[in-house]
C-alpha cells in the first residue's frame, strides 16, 4: 500500500545550511494564536534566487534576506504536502553567509504537535498552557525552519508571555524585561542541535529543585498543587545523570535539566535537550497513593529520556531512517541505568518482558519492518515510532553487548559519542566504533539483525550423540506466501543441564554440536539473543520436569522464554495447543513476577480467542485451577520486606484469576471496594487498578455511577487512568457506549480519547462496540489524530479480533478509507486477526480434548 516513489526524497536542498536562529515567540494564551520573529543565520552554497524550508500551518507575514546591509525582499509560496514554504528572492542572493529574515504566525492548537495548547486549572479557573512537540517533523509548524535531524543550529530564543506565567525553554534564562503585560524572556544559546528539540512552555507552574553532584541544576515542574508529586523525579532525574556521566565518561552538557509535567501529551515524554515534557503519568509520584508499577514506569521514563541527552541529542541520527539509533538505544540504557540506580528491582527480567518479547511478537509477522527502513514523508516517519525500533532495537544491543562484553560495548560506545558529539551518524558508525573496541566483526553480525526484517526460529533435533540446530525465519502462521531464506549471524548460548553454558556463533542455516544424552538443554541462556526456539517432544518435557521440580536450575528469563515460544508455537501451528497448555501446569510452583506475566498474558490471549465459543467456560476452570495456587500465596497484602517484584506479582495474579471468573478473588474484591466506598479504607495503590476493573466486571449501573463519580473527582492523573481502565471494563454495551461518548466529548483529553477506544477493544464485551465507533467517528479521528504520534494507534487494537469476517471488515473498511501513517498497522492488524482465525480453526478440537482430560 505504501507508495515509495510518490513519497520519494523530501529532503532540503544541501546547499543552504542553517548555523544559528533567533527567535522570538509570543503566544496569545485566551486566542489560541501566536506571532513569532526570526533570524536564520545560514551559510549559502551557491548563488540562488529561492530558498526552500520547512513551514506548515504558519503565514509567513514578511521575509527578508539580510548579507550585511544588504537587503533582499522575499515573497512566499507554500507548498501545504511537503510542508514548505518557498522564499523567492527578487534578485540572486549570493554565495556565502547571510540571514532570513521572517516574521510569522500561527495558531496554537488543540492537536498535541508543533506548539500546542494543553488545559489546566489555577485557583478553581481553567487556563491554558502553550507548550511544544515537535519530534519527528513538527518544530515547521511553529516556526519556518530548516527541520531535519542534520540541519544542528545554536537557538538563541526568547518568549514573550503574561507576567504571571513561568517560560520554559532548553536553556536557562539569561534576561527578563517587562514590557506593561508582558515580559520578555530571554534564553541562553542552546548547544548546537536538531530542530526537533527545542521546547517553549508558557504556564503556571511550580517547581522543585536540586544540583547534581557534578552541579547540574535539576528542577522538576508541575501545574500548580502538584509538586509534592514531583520528589521522586527529581531525586531519580538526579541519579540517572550522574550514572550517565560516569558511564559515558562525557559531562551533561547544559547547566540546567528540566523536567517538566504536562496535562496533555501525545508521547508519554519527550527528551527536548535540557527541557524534557512529560505526561503527567510519566513522571508524576504521589507519595500515598501512587502504585509500585506506577513508581517504576517513570524511573524507566526519566532514564530514557535523560539517555537520550547524550544518545540522541549529542550525537543524533543523520535522518530517520536510523531512528532506531536513538530509540533503541535510549530503551537499552533505560535497564542499564535503572539497574545501577535501584539494583533491587530485578530490572533486566522485567526487560524481557517488555521490549525482546514485545518485540518478538511485533516482528514476526510478515508486514513488520527492518530496524533500518527508507522513510520519507513525516506520516511515513511517526509509523515507524513501533516496537521494532524500540523493542528490538533496544533488543539486538543488548544481543550485540553480551556478546563482545560489556567492557569493550562501554568503551566503543564512548569513543562514538566522543566522535560524533554535536553531529549526526549513521548505524555504520556505531558498529565501526564497537568493532573497533571488541575486535569482533560487529557491522557483519549485526547486518541482518538491521537490515532484514523477522527472526530466526531455532529448530533443536537430537541425532545421535549431535544436537542439531536450524535456522529459519519464525511467521506466526503457516502461510506458504511466508517465505524468506535469510541467514542470521546468531550468538547462541546452551546450558546442558547443570554444565555451564557454552556460547555458539550460528552462521548457516545448520549447525552441528556434540551434547550430552538425556539432559535438558536450554537454549538462548537468559534469553540474551533475539530467537525463538524450537524443542523437540522430549526436550521439551526434560525442560518442564526441570520447571516444575522444587528448585529448578533455570534462571527467570529462562522459565518464561520457554513458555513464551511454546505459545508462540502453538499459535503459529508448529506446536498443539494442548502441549502448550500442558506444559503451563509445569509452572504451578512458579514464583517470578515476569514468568507469571507471560504466563497470564498468554492464559488471556486465548481466552480473548474463545471468548463467546462453547470452550470458554472450561477453559477458565483450567486457567482459575492454574492459577489458584499462586493466587493464594500471594495473598491481598503486602509483606514486610517482600521483593519489590512482588507487586507486580500480586496485582497480575490476582486481576488475572479475577477475569478467569475466581469466586473468591472477586468476593474480596467487592468487600474491599465496598469498605473504601463507605468510608472505611482504602484499596492499596498496587492492587488498586485491578480491584476497580474486576469490580467493573461484574458490576453494573449502580457501580458504573460510583466509579465515574470518582473518576470526576479525583485530581491524579494516575488513578484517573486506573478508573478510566475500570469504567471500560463493565460488560453492559450501554455503559460502554456511553464510556466512549465521555471519552469523545469535548472535555476529554486528547490522550484519554485513545484510552478509552483502546480499553473498550480490549475487554472482549466491547470489541464490537470499540469498532462501530472508531468506524462512525472516523472523519473527527482523521481531523484531531491524522498524521500525528497517537493516530495509527486507533486501529491498532483491532488485532483483538479473531475471526475472518473481522479481518475482512477491517480490511475493507480501510480500503474505502485511505490515508497516511496507518497503511503498516493496518495490514500487521489484519495479519494478527487472520493467524487467531487460523488458529482457532486449527486447534479447537485439541484445546477442547485437553480441557476434557487434563
Ligand atoms: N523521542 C520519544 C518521544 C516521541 C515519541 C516523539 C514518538 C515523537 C513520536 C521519547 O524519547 C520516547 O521514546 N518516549 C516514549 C517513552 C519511553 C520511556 C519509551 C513514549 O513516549 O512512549
Ligand atoms: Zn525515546
Amino acid at each position: 500500500m505504501a507508495n515509495k516513489k510518490k513519497n520519494a526524497s523530501v529532503r532540503l536542498s544541501p546547499h543552504v545550511k542553517p548555523t544559528k536562529y533567533v527567535v522570538a515567540m509570543k503566544p496569545d494564551l485566551d486566542a489560541f494564536t501566536f506571532t513569532g520573529s526570526e533570524e536564520v543565520h545560514v551559510t549559502v552554497g551557491r548563488g540562488m534566487k529561492a530558498v526552500t524550508l520547512h513551514s506548515a500551518e504558519i503565514e509567513i507575514l514578511s521575509a527578508k534576506y539580510r548579507v550585511g546591509k544588504k537587503v533582499f525582499d522575499g515573497t512566499v509560496s507554500y507548498n501545504d504536502h511537503e510542508e514548505t514554504a518557498t522564499l523567492l528572492f527578487s534578485k540572486s542572493i549570493p554565495k556565502g553567509r547571510g540571514i532570513i529574515e521572517l516574521e510569522f504566525a500561527g495558531i496554537l492548537n488543540d492537536k498535541m504537535r508543533g506548539f500546542y495548547r494543553s488545559r489546566y486549572k489555577h485557583e478553581g479557573k481553567e487556563f491554558h498552557m502553550g507548550v511544544t512537540q515537535f519530534e519527528s517533523t513538527d518544530a515547521r509548524r511553529a516556526f519556518p525552519c530548516f527541520d531535519e535531524p542534520a540541519h544542528k543550529a545554536i537557538f538563541e530564543v526568547s518568549l514573550i508571555v503574561p507576567k504571571d506565567r513561568t517560560a520554559i525553554s532548553n536553556t536557562l534564562e539569561t534576561a527578563v524585561t517587562e514590557h506593561g503585560e508582558y515580559k520578555v524572556v530571554k534564553f541562553a544559546p542552546s548547544p548546537k542541535m536538531s530542530s526537533y528539540l527545542l521546547a517553549f512552555i508558557v504556564g503556571h507552574f511550580e517547581h522543585i529543585q536540586k544540583k547534581t553532584k557534578s552541579g547540574t541544576l535539576v528542577r522538576v515542574f508541575t501545574t500548580p498543587g502538584k509538586k509534592h508529586q514531583a520528589t521522586f523525579a527529581l531525586e531519580c532525574a538526579a541519579k540517572c545523570i550522574e550514572f550517565y556521566e560516569k558511564y559515558f565518561g562525557i559531562k551533561y552538557p547544559l547547566p540546567v535539566m528540566d523536567l517538566i509535567a504536562i496535562p496533555d501529551f501525545a508521547a508519554g515524554a519527550m527528551e527536548n535537550w535540557g527541557a524534557v515534557t512529560y505526561r503527567e503519568t510519566a513522571v508524576l509520584v504521589d507519595p500515598e497513593h501512587s502504585s509500585t508499577q506506577n513508581r517504576q514506569r517513570v524511573a524507566l521514563v526519566i532514564a530514557h529520556e535523560l539517555a537520550h541527552q547524550w544518545f540522541g541529542n549529542l550525537v543524533t541520527m543523520e535522518w530517520w531512517t536510523h531512528l532506531w539509533l536513538n530509540e533503541g538505544f535510549a530503551t537499552y540504557m533505560e535497564y542499564v541505568a535503572i539497574d545501577a540506580v535501584y539494583p533491587k528491582w530485578n530490572i533486566w527480567a522485567h526487560f524481557v518482558s517488555a521490549e525482546h518479547s514485545r518485540a518478538l511478537a511485533l516482528d514476526a509477522l510478515l508486514n513488520t519492518h527492518a530496524i533500518e527502513i527508507d522513510v520519507n514523508h513525516p506520516a511515513e516517519i511517526s509509523e515507524i515510532f513501533d516496537a521494532v525500533s524500540y523493542s528490538k532495537g533496544a533488543s539486538v544491543i543488548r544481543m550485540l553487548a553480551g556478546y563482545i562484553g560489556e567492557s569493550a560495548f562501554k568503551k566503543g560506545l564512548r569513543a562514538y559519542l566522543q566522535k560524533h558529539s554535536y553531529g549526526n551518524a549513521l548505524t555504520e558508525d556505531l558498529w565501526k566504533a564497537l568493532q573497533k573496541a571488541s575486535k569482533k566483526p560487529v557491522a557483519t553480525i549485526m547486518r541482518n539483525w538491521t537490515r532484514k526484517p523477522g527472526y530466526p526460529l531455532i529448530t533443536l533435533e537430537e541425532k545421535s550423540g549431535f544436537l542439531e540446530l536450524s535456522q529459519r525465519r519464525f511467521f506466526p502462521n503457516r502461510n506458504p506466501e511466508n517465505k524468506d531464506v535469510t541467514t542470521w549471524m546468531v550468538p547462541l548460548s546452551l546450558k546442558e543441564g547443570d554444565r555451564t553454558k557454552r556460547t555458539l556463533l550460528l552462521k548457516s542455516k545448520k549447525t552441528r554440536v556434540r551434547v550430552k544424552k538425556n539432559v535438558y538443554i536450554k537454549a538462548n541462556t537468559d534469553e540474551t539473543t533475539f530467537v525463538r526456539i524450537k524443542y523437540s517432544a522430549h526436550q521439551l518435557r526434560l525442560l518442564g520436569e526441570e520447571i516444575a521440580g522444587k528448585k529448578p536450575a533455570l534462571s527467570e528469563p529462562d522459565r518464561f522464554g520457554i513458555i513464551r515460544d511454546a505459545f508462540a508455537l502453538a499459535k503459529s501451528g508448529l506446536l498443539g495447543t494442548d502441549e502448550a497448555l500442558l506444559l503451563a501446569k509445569s509452572y504451578q510452583n512458579e514464583t517470578s513476577y515476569v514468568v507469571w506475566s507471560e504466563l497470564a498474558g498468554q492464559l488471556l490471549t486465548l481466552r480473548s480467542l474463545l471468548f463467546g465459543t462453547p470452550l470458554a467456560e472450561a477453559y477458565s476452570a483450567y486457567a482459575r485451577e492454574l492459577l489458584a495456587p499462586a493466587v493464594k500465596k500471594i495473598g491481598w497484602h503486602k509483606k514486610k520486606g517482600e521483593p519489590e517484584d512482588d507487586a507486580f506479582l500480586r496485582a497480575t495474579l490476582l486481576h488475572t484469576a479475577g477475569l478467569f471468573g475466581d469466586k473468591e478473588v472477586l468476593t474480596t474484591a467487592q468487600n474491599l471496594f465496598q469498605k473504601e466506598v463507605r468510608g472505611k479504607g482504602n484499596i492499596h495503590a498496587d492492587i488498586r487498578g485491578g480491584v476497580l476493573s474486576l469490580v467493573a466486571q461484574n458490576g453494573s449501573k449502580k457501580e458504573f455511577e460510583i466509579l465515574k463519580q470518582m473518576y470526576d473527582d479525583s485530581s491524579l492523573e494516575e488513578e484517573k487512568d486506573r478508573l478510566l481502565r475500570a469504567l471500560c471494563s463493565f460488560t453492559d454495551k450501554k455503559i460502554l457506549t456511553q464510556m466512549l461518548d465521555v471519552a469523545f466529548s469535548k472535555d476529554a483529553r486528547g490522550q484519554d480519547t485513545l484510552k478509552a477506544v483502546t480499553f473498550v477493544w480490549m475487554n472482549p464485551h466491547g470489541r464490537t462496540i470499540a469498532w462501530e465507533y472508531v468506524q462512525a467517528k472516523w472523519e473527527y479521528i482523521v481531523e484531531r489524530y491524522g498524521g500525528g504520534h497517537l493516530f495509527s494507534r486507533f486501529l491498532s487494537p483491532a488485532s483483538n479480533f479473531t475471526t475472518l469476517d473481522e479481518a475482512n471488515a477491517v480490511l475493507h473498511f480501510f480500503k474505502r478509507h485511505p490515508a497516511e501513517g496507518i497503511n503498516r498497522t493496518v495490514l500487521q492488524s489484519v495479519e494478527q486477526i487472520r493467524s487467531h482465525a487460523a488458529w482457532l480453526a486449527r486447534d479447537k478440537e485439541k484445546i477442547h480434548t485437553f480441557l476434557k482430560n487434563y
